[in-house]
C-alpha cells in the first residue's frame, strides 16, 4: 500500500457517486419489514454490485407501538407518510397498498423529483394512466416489479427480455393466496375458510382478502401485464372475473377424476385487433406445467411470435419474495441514478404510443366447459342432457356419472368441446329447466394449451 494514496484515491472516486442512496419507505407491514431485513442482509453484496449503499433513512407507519421484525435504529419513524415524501430522500418506496393515500403520495413523490418503487397493483391497474404519465413527465423511474408475480421478474422479462416479440397470449397463476387455498383444499381436504386463514397468517393475502378470493387482485395484475404486452393503457374494468366461490370441494374431486386440476388462471389473448381478458378458476389438464404449480407459487406463460412459449415460475406472495423484487428495482434505480433516460419507459412504451384495444365481450369468448349437475336417478336423464348440448352443436368430450346411494340424487360431471360462452349458457339454461335437474350446479371453464 502506498502511504497517503488512500486519501487522494478516495477523494477522486468518492464524491457524489459513492454517497448512499437515501430511501423513504411508506408502510412497514409484511413487505416493508421483509425489505428492511433483506436490505440489511444483502448490503455488502449490493455495494459490491453498484459501488454504493442503499440507506433506508425514513419510514412511515400507522401504529408506532406495534412490534416490528426489523432493525429501525438508524431510521426516522413517522406516522405521517407525507413527511417521508418531503424528507431528504432520493427514492420513495410505497408499501401501504390501496388507492388513497397511496395515489396522492406517489404523485407527490414524482412531482418532487423522486424516483418511486411500488408493489401496489391495485393503484397501477386502477390509476395507472395518471401514475405512469406523471413518472414520464417528471422524468423519474417508477419501479413496480413486485406488483405482479411476487419474486418472479415477470415485468422485466415481458418489458425488456421479450421486447422483440409481438405478444399473442399470457396465461398464468398470478394470485398466490387463491392458488394456496385451492392447493390446500385439493391436497389436504382443508376447508376454504381454514386455508384462507393460513394464507393470511403467512402474509400472502391482501389487507382485504376478498381481493384475492374474488379474483380482483389477479385482474389488477392482468391489467398491468396486458398493458405491457399489448401497448394498451391498463384497463382493469374490462376484465371478466370470477372468484373461488364457484369452486365446491366436489368440483376439485370430480375434476381430478376427469384428469384435471383446478387453478386460478388469468388469461389475456390477442384476437386480430382486440383482446380477450379473463380471470377465473379453470380446469387445466393435470400433466400441463401450470397444473403442477402449487401453494403460493405463481407461474406465467407468455407466448411471443418469435420466441414461442416461455414460462416464468416462482414464489408469488409473501414478504421475502416480494422484497426481492422491490430491492431489485431499488438496485436498478441506484445504479442508473442521474441518467434515468437509460431506463425503459415504465410500461416499455412511451405513454403517447399506448392505444386502447377493444375487449371481446364475455359471451363471444370460446373455451371448453366443465359442468357438474345433480339429477334425479331416473332413466333417460343422460340422453336428455346430451340432446340439449347436441342441439347447440356442443359435443361431450368426457362424462362421469357417480352412482347414488339408494333413493338419492346422482351426480354428473361433463367436459364439453370448445364453444362460445353464449352458446354454452343457452344450452345450460335449457338443461337447468329439465324436471329432473336440481337447481344447484357448477360450471367452470376448461383451458387446453397448445404445448
Ligand atoms: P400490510 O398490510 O402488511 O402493510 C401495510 C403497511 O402500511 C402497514 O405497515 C401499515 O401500518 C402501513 N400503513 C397503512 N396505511 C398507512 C398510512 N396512512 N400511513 C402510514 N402507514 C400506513 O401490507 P403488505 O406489506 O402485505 O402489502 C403492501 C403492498 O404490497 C400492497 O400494495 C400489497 O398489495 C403489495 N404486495 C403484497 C404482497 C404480499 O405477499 N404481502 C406481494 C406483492 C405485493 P401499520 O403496520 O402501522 O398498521
Ligand atoms: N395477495 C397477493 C397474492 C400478494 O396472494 O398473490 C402478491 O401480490
Amino acid at each position: 500500500m502506498i502511504k497517503g494514496s488512500g486519501t487522494s484515491l478516495d477523494a477522486r472516486s468518492a464524491p457524489a457517486e459513492r454517497t448512499p442512496v437515501r430511501i423513504g419507505v411508506l408502510g412497514l407491514g409484511t413487505v416493508g419489514q421483509a425489505l428492511l431485513r433483506l436490505l440489511a442482509a444483502s448490503q455488502s453484496r449490493i455495494e459490491r454490485r453498484i459501488g454504493r449503499r442503499l440507506a433506508v433513512t425514513h419510514v412511515a407507519l400507522r401504529d408506532p407501538q406495534r412490534r416490528r421484525d426489523c432493525d429501525l435504529s438508524a431510521v426516522a419513524l413517522s406516522t405521517d407518510p407525507r413527511a417521508v415524501v418531503t424528507a431528504d430522500v432520493d427514492v420513495v418506496v410505497e408499501l401501504i397498498g390501496g388507492i388513497s393515500p397511496a395515489r396522492e403520495l406517489v404523485l407527490a413523490a414524482l412531482a418532487a423529483g423522486k424516483a418511486v418503487v411500488t408493489a401496489n397493483k391495485a393503484l397501477l391497474a386502477e390509476s395507472g394512466g395518471e401514475i405512469f404519465s406523471a413518472a414520464e413527465i417528471a422524468g423519474q423511474p417508477l419501479g413496480f416489479e413486485a406488483a405482479v408475480g411476487g419474486g418472479i421478474p415477470i415485468i422485466k422479462a415481458l418489458r425488456e427480455g421479450l421486447a422483440a416479440n409481438r405478444i399473442d397470449e399470457i396465461a398464468g397463476i398470478i394470485n398466490g393466496t387463491s392458488n394456496y387455498i385451492l392447493t390446500e383444499m385439493s391436497r389436504r381436504g382443508i376447508a376454504f375458510e381454514v386455508a384462507l386463514g393460513r394464507a393470511q397468517r403467512l402474509g400472502y393475502a391482501e389487507a382485504d382478502p376478498r381481493f384475492d378470493v374474488d379474483g380482483i387482485d389477479a385482474a389488477h395484475k392482468l391489467a398491468i401485464l396486458a398493458a405491457i404486452a399489448f401497448a394498451t393503457p391498463p384497463d382493469f374494468a374490462a376484465i371478466q372475473r370470477d372468484g373461488l366461490a364457484r369452486v365446491h370441494p366436489d368440483d376439485i374431486r370430480l375434476a381430478g377424476e376427469l384428469g384435471y386440476r383446478i387453478k386460478p388462471l388469468a388469461i389475456a389473448k390477442r384476437h386480430g385487433g382486440g383482446l380477450e381478458l379473463r380471470v377465473h378458476p379453470t380446469l387445466v389438464p393435470h400433466a400441463h406445467p401450470l397444473a403442477l404449480v402449487d401453494g403460493s407459487v405463481n407461474a406465467v406463460r407468455v407466448k411471443g411470435d418469435a420466441v414461442g412459449q416461455t414460462l416464468y415460475i416462482g414464489r408469488g406472495a409473501g414478504g421475502l419474495p416480494t422484497a426481492s423484487a422491490v430491492l431489485a428495482d431499488l438496485i436498478e434505480i441506484a445504479r442508473t441514478r442521474g441518467c434515468a433516460a437509460v431506463l425503459p419507459p415504465a410500461l416499455g412504451w412511451p405513454q403517447a404510443s399506448l392505444a386502447p384495444l377493444p375487449v371481446l365481450p364475455t359471451a363471444a369468448t370460446v373455451s371448453s366447459f366443465y359442468l357438474r349437475l345433480r339429477v334425479a336417478d331416473t332413466p333417460g336423464v343422460l340422453r336428455a342432457i346430451t340432446a340439449h348440448l347436441a342441439e347447440a352443436e356442443i359435443s361431450v368430450e368426457a362424462i362421469l356419472q357417480k352412482e347414488p346411494e339408494a333413493g338419492a340424487d346422482a351426480q354428473l360431471a361433463i367436459i364439453t368441446s370448445a364453444v362460445t360462452a353464449a352458446d354454452f349458457e343457452q344450452a345450460l339454461a335449457q338443461i337447468r329447466a329439465l324436471d329432473f335437474v336440481r337447481p344447484d350446479h357448477s360450471c367452470l371453464r376448461v383451458e387446453h394449451f397448445d404445448d
